[in-house]
């Protein structure tokens, strides 16, 4: 193994160029730290880009009474009281400046007939604790996240943040008292590796949906910042909450926006009923995404499934003015007809729940440093943002239009506390060669991985396992048949084959290595939900079917060693607030 390493020292080094990652650059360029941000794709290829409905903000445009309490109270009752309190006051009090910001920077945001940004109604958006719906999804059409990265990139450029675009992420430069130093990086298009020397890191890496057969994410989302966390023995948090969105087009997983319920579309099942008003008789199917995703699985299993296997539900937006959805929603029309065949003007659209968030990621507070234990103990150096982290505001379940807020809301944040804590041009600590060794050796192995097993086929494996042991109910049984299977799974990448050892775009190599990093995920993933004996948001479990706060109050934390064994541990959840502008809510039953 020869390698030769070309050096960087920056002040500030971030991972992942999606919205939550260039949000956190353009607030370091401009507070004057030297800043690079790598990216293993496009900038504005990053998963942001995907993201449809809005982002909320009790703008309170439209005169219904919203208020930054109200979000609160909504995003508190959506995590199934397992958010953190103090971070979600910090997100809903922020979102006001932050979209207002995002205007300001140049976002296009759709307008209502007063010129004011457009709001629309969204799952769980509630005025006065669920007395009325809010318009609280601030939207630029169907494309939010779209519009959202193409702007915060333009803004980095301007501040001069530098970028290293196509750079795959290997590992963490960690020194031996646990504090980061840096990454080091492979360039996939001249096929150089990079060490770049930081005072702060931030992983801004994005989630792991691409563990799960059926995603609405990427093939990129890979979760890669997540793996570099466990392998730096790190934990992760809350990893058993994965969120199901209940309207991912059959087959192809592509995502529908709950926009188009929020524009007033609804679900019906084989008998032609709306069935959501049985399972939530007040927001019916605007409830929150875990509340419809299971509404839909008990259709399904009591036999009331559409379509000739019986195992999808019909989305109808055919009843809407054509004229709202050629304005509102008409990435959505175009989605139907590519990827279901279906002109959704005149007919409905099939849809299954489909993998679309990850609640669970690098425990951080809400400033974004990471925290490594139940007490909360600071990681030196190292800082998480967005879907890669768990702040953790989402709790059991996230509310929609939440996402892109936290990419902004805790971008903006990480770039505040890294301007307290880092001193521009600061000489950096030489950590021995050996860190870099230990990395690059893992690499190598890989790059000239000679087993019999093709990246795919192992992949598909692993997925496949998750979809069927890990999905929207859970048991004892399930998980445990689960585990088992990825274990064998996990072994077979000792057996994988790696064909092109070449280092210019080599795919085949950059596959095997996220194959590594979901392959960590799913263990964690899979062994928090085995422990978790209740059910709480998106984790369902058919054996402990009731929330038990005496318990469960608190965040799993999840670690996992080279050998793929698992330890697990709790940490309590912030149930109180920073300032007393908002009472933290306490307990109660979670009813829509
Ligand atoms: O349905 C959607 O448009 C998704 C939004 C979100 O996940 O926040």
């Amino acid at each position: 193994m020869t390698y030769t390493i070309i050096d960087h020292e920056f002040d500030v080094v971030v991972v992942g160029a999606g919205g939550a990652g260039l949000r956190a650059s353009l607030g370091m360029s401009a507070a004057g730290l030297k800043t690079a941000c790598i990216t293993k794709v496009f900038p504005t290829r990053s998963h942001t880009v995907a993201a449809q409905g809005g982002i909320s903000a009790a703008l309170n445009n439209t005169g219904d009474g919203d208020d930054w309490r109200h979000h609160f109270y909504d995003t508190v009752k959506g995590s199934d009281w397992l958010g953190d309190q103090d971070a979600i006051e910090y997100m809903c009090k922020n979102a006001i400046d932050a979209v207002v910001e995002l205007e300001h920077m140049g976002v296009p945001f759709s307008r209502d007939e007063n010129g004011n940004i457009y709001q629309r109604q969204f799952g769980g958006h509630t005025i006065d604790h669920g007395k009325s719906m809010a318009r609280r999804a601030c939207a630029a059409a169907d494309r939010t996240g779209h519009a959202i990265l193409h702007t915060l990139y333009q803004q980095c450029l301007s501040h001069n943040t530098e970028f290293f675009i196509e750079y795959f992420t290997l590992d963490l430069l960690m020194d031996e008292q646990g504090i980061c130093r840096g990454v080091v990086a492979w360039c996939l298009d001249d096929g150089t590796i990079h060490r770049f020397r930081a005072h702060m890191v931030v992983l801004a890496t994005g989630g792991h949906g691409r563990t799960f057969f059926t995603c609405t994410g990427a093939h990129t989302c890979t979760g890669d910042g997540n793996a570099m966390a466990l392998r730096a023995g790190l934990p992760l948090a809350d990893m058993e909450f994965i969120q199901f969105h209940p309207t991912g087009i059959y087959g192809a997983g592509c995502l529908i926006s709950e926009a188009v319920r929020g524009e007033g579309g609804y679900l019906t099942n084989s008998l032609g009923e709306r069935f959501m008003p049985k399972y939530a008789p007040n927001a019916k199917d605007l409830a929150s995404r875990d509340v419809v995703s299971r509404a839909m699985a008990i259709e399904v299993k009591e036999g009331r499934g559409c379509g000739p296997n019986k195992d999808i539900a019909m989305l109808h937006m055919e009843h809407l003015d054509p004229k709202i959805i050629a304005e509102r929603l008409p990435g959505m029309a175009d989605t139907a007809r590519v990827f279901a065949g279906v002109d959704a003007y005149k007919d409905p659209i099939p849809v299954q729940p489909t993998v679309h968030y990850n609640m669970g990621g690098i425990p951080t507070n809400y400033h974004g440093e990471v925290t490594c234990d139940s007490r909360e103990t600071i990681v030196e150096g190292l800082m998480a943002i967005g879907e890669a982290a768990c702040v953790s505001v989402h709790g059991a379940n996230r509310l929609g239009t939440n996402s892109l807020l936290d990419l902004v809301v805790f971008g903006r944040a990480a770039a505040i506390r890294a301007k307290e804590v880092v001193k521009p041009g600061v000489s950096h600590v030489k950590l021995d060669d050996s860190v870099t060794d230990v990395i690059l050796t893992r690499f190598d192995k890989t790059r000239y991985a000679s087993g019999t097993l093709m990246t795919g086929h192992i992949r598909t494996n692993m997925q496949q396992i998750m979809q069927s042991h890990c999905g929207v109910f859970r048991s004892r049984e399930t998980l445990e048949a689960g585990r088992e299977k990825l274990v064998e799974c996990a072994k077979s990448l000792d057996n994988i084959q790696v064909n092109d050892h070449s280092l210019i775009w080599n795919t085949d190599l950059v596959e095997a290595l996220e194959l590594q990093n979901l392959m960590v995920q799913a263990m964690v993933t899979i062994e928090s939900a085995r422990y978790r004996t209740e059910s709480r948001g998106g984790h369902a479990r058919e054996d402990f079917p009731d929330r038990d706060d005496e318990a469960w109050l608190a965040h799993t934390l999840s670690w996992c060693d080279d050998n793929l064994t698992v330890k697990l541990d709790k940490r309590p959840v912030h149930m109180y607030t920073l300032t007393d502008e908002v009472e933290a809510i306490q307990l109660q039953k979670r009813v829509y």
